[in-house]
């Protein structure tokens, strides 16, 4: 038996005022995508903003159903408006907002287990990885370099 170690690094910013330009950009878009969410059932908001490497900026937020289960999140929107409009074009960042009309949500919100494993496909298939920010309404960003560093031993074609 061997122990093994998988490590994973972020950069933590105060606010968004510590953002570059660009990044500020970008979440001001998934800000704006936020707000046209559609959750009525768990009234939590996210909106996710990809940047494309033709500089196409797409946007996504969650999209609820009175069936609960048939709901989706605003991270696999995106990446499934994208995937659909621009196929072969590179994404280079994702950024991620989300607030509650229940309480203030101050924490970063990271992309749920089933968008991580979504969005890894995306950074397998385009050969390169792209750069992750979360937040939630207010306060602190999380910025990742890779989508996969978020989703240790995760599943990818090669075990089929
Ligand atoms: N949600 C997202 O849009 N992204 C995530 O990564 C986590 C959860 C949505 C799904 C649902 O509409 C609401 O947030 C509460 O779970």
């Amino acid at each position: 038996m061997r122990k093994i170690e998988i490590a994973t690094s972020a950069v933590l910013f105060k606010d968004v005022s510590e953002l570059s330009s660009e990044d500020k950009m970008l979440m001001d878009k998934a800000v704006e995508a936020r707000k046209k969410a559609y959750a009525p059932y768990s009234k939590f908001n996210v909106g996710a903003a990809l940047l494309l490497e033709n500089n196409e900026i797409v946007l996504g937020n969650n999209q609820e159903n009175a069936a609960y289960p048939s709901g989706m999140c605003a991270e696999r929107v995106a990446i499934w408006k994208a995937g659909s409009e621009f196929p072969g074009v590179k994404i280079l960042k994702l950024a991620i907002t989300a607030s509650s009309t229940i309480k203030e949500v101050s924490k970063p919100v990271g992309p749920c287990g089933a968008c991580r494993q979504s969005l890894s496909e995306y950074e397998i298939k385009q050969k390169q990885s792209f750069e992750v920010l979360f937040m939630g309404e207010v306060g602190e960003i999380v910025k990742t370099d890779s989508l996969l560093s978020l989703l240790p031993f995760s599943f990818d074609s090669s075990y089929l």
